[in-house]
């Protein structure tokens, strides 16, 4: 895949194969002037939601979220994981930098684990093994670009770039979740199943996280 996206010669097949949540991370890795090109590309055959559809897809999910413990809290962590990226992105300077990236970092590591433990098990079995892998593979993707993050100098111009393609990646999950793998397994998850998220959800997030709200 990184071969492919990173040749001249590769575009009529990108355009036909779109691209996949970690080959934006490809794009974003390099330095080279047609960078911005690429990503037009990327944007063009697999466009990020707009605003609207996002502001729809949480109001659709938020309704979907009442008498559903598990699903509320993981709203509630998808609006505290905006707030930190636009907290790390306001702030300047090394230090303040490397806080709010570490807070950012502790919130999404904490939520990551319990979907991964306790939800996308279950979207595998009652939603589908295509939307569970890609969720699961979008998942690492943030967790090896934070990483990277975390190791590059926070004063730099590439440090603000790299997050705000971290942030696009993670907004787009946020949308596919709240749009349509949580919806999906609102309506196909048997009682017994949810009272499972319901239990496990919270405990696996607070095993990292500490008490959650
Ligand atoms: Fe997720
Ligand atoms: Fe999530």
């Amino acid at each position: 895949m990184q071969a492919r996206l990173a040749a001249w010669s590769a575009i009529p097949q990108l355009l036909r194969e779109p691209p996949r949540f970690g080959d934006i991370f490809i794009f974003a890795k390099q330095k080279e002037p047609n960078m911005s090109f690429l990503d037009k590309i990327a944007a063009a055959v697999a466009p990020a939601a707009s605003d609207e559809s996002r502001a729809e897809a949480r109001r659709k999910v938020e309704a979907l979220s009442h008498g559903e413990e598990w699903l509320r809290m993981i709203v509630e962590q998808h609006k505290q994981i905006e707030a930190l990226f636009r907290e790390a992105k306001a702030s300047s300077g090394p230090e303040q930098r490397r806080a709010a990236l570490d807070r950012l970092a502790i919130e999404l590591t904490g939520h990551a684990n319990a979907e991964e433990a306790v939800v996308y098990p279950i979207v595998s079995e009652d939603s589908g093994k295509t939307h569970a892998g890609m969720a699961y593979e979008e998942h690492a993707m943030t967790k090896v670009q934070l990483s990277k993050l975390e190791r590059m100098d926070p004063s730099s111009k590439e440090w603000a770039e790299k997050l705000e393609h971290v942030q696009s990646a993670v907004q787009q999950h946020i949308y596919q979740e709240e749009n349509s793998w949580l919806p999906d397994l609102v309506e196909n998850t048997s009682p017994a199943g949810k009272a499972l998220l319901n239990a496990r959800y919270r405990e696996e997030y607070e095993r990292y996280r500490g008490k959650a709200r």
